[in-house]
């Protein structure tokens, strides 16, 4: 079974051996690649809607991985029980929606905890939950699928809330990363908040925390 490169980059932040879910799983195909694999022995997968879960059923299925998967209707984490897992992926979903998972749910505050989030929009605003929540960033990475970027982030619960900038929360850990589509992200990222400013600036509307953006991005890809 192969994953394409998005949800294979999900499946490399993903520990050895660890009590693993996938939040809004629809095929299930990330943890069954995971068990096929000999990463992870046994997974819940849970979705919100009856149809998603059916095709995560018969993925499960065609694998003969009955015995290793819990298939759950379940919204974000409603329907888990703290300390049953300790890894878990959220991926195809908004940063929004992700973030109102965290807020929800208090036992994700635990150090043992690893989440491996992969945003479709809102990165920034899942961030500043994360930072704000005692969550740390520990890395991120920028992969391309169909000709689109997309984010990864693997955070744990330290319990220091950060501090941080508007600018932080949008460049987040990929200023880390020196590779070609983490600066392939900053630069998408600096075209966006340099029309944004633009048009701030045209329309005589503040447009000072616009700037600061683009300034930390531009000094983002000197470095
Ligand atoms: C685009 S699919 C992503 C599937 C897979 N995780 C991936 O990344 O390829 C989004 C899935 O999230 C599910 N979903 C949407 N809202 C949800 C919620 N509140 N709780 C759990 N799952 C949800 C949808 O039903 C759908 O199956």
């Amino acid at each position: 079974m192969l994953l394409d490169s998005r949800l294979s980059a999900v499946a490399d932040f993903v520990r050895d051996g660890s009590r693993f879910a996938d939040v809004g799983t629809d095929h299930a195909y990330l943890p069954v690649y995971l068990l096929l694999n000999g990463k992870i022995e046994y997974a819940v997968c849970s979705d919100l809607r009856k149809g998603p879960l059916k095709n995560a059923e018969e993925t499960v299925k065609k694998y003969g991985l009955e015995s290793k998967v819990d298939l759950r209707l379940s919204d974000g984490l409603n329907g888990y029980r703290g300390g049953e897992v300790n890894e878990i992926a959220v991926a195809g979903m908004g940063g929004l929606l992700i973030s109102r998972f965290i807020e929800s749910t208090p036992w994700l505050k635990n150090q043992d905890i690893h989440l491996i989030l992969q945003p479709m929009t809102h990165a920034e605003n899942l961030r500043k939950t994360l930072y704000l929540n005692g969550f740390f960033i520990e890395k991120e990475a920028a992969v391309k699928e169909n000709g689109k970027l997309y984010i990864i982030i693997s955070a744990y619960f330290n319990g220091v809330t950060q501090n941080v900038t508007t600018a932080d929360c949008v460049i987040g850990e990929i200023r880390k990363n020196s590779d070609a589509l983490s600066r392939e992200y900053l630069e998408s990222l600096l075209k966006k908040y340099t029309v944004k400013c633009e048009m701030l600036k045209n329309a005589k509307k503040d447009f000072i925390e616009t700037e600061s953006i683009v300034k930390e991005i531009e000094k983002c890809l000197k470095q």
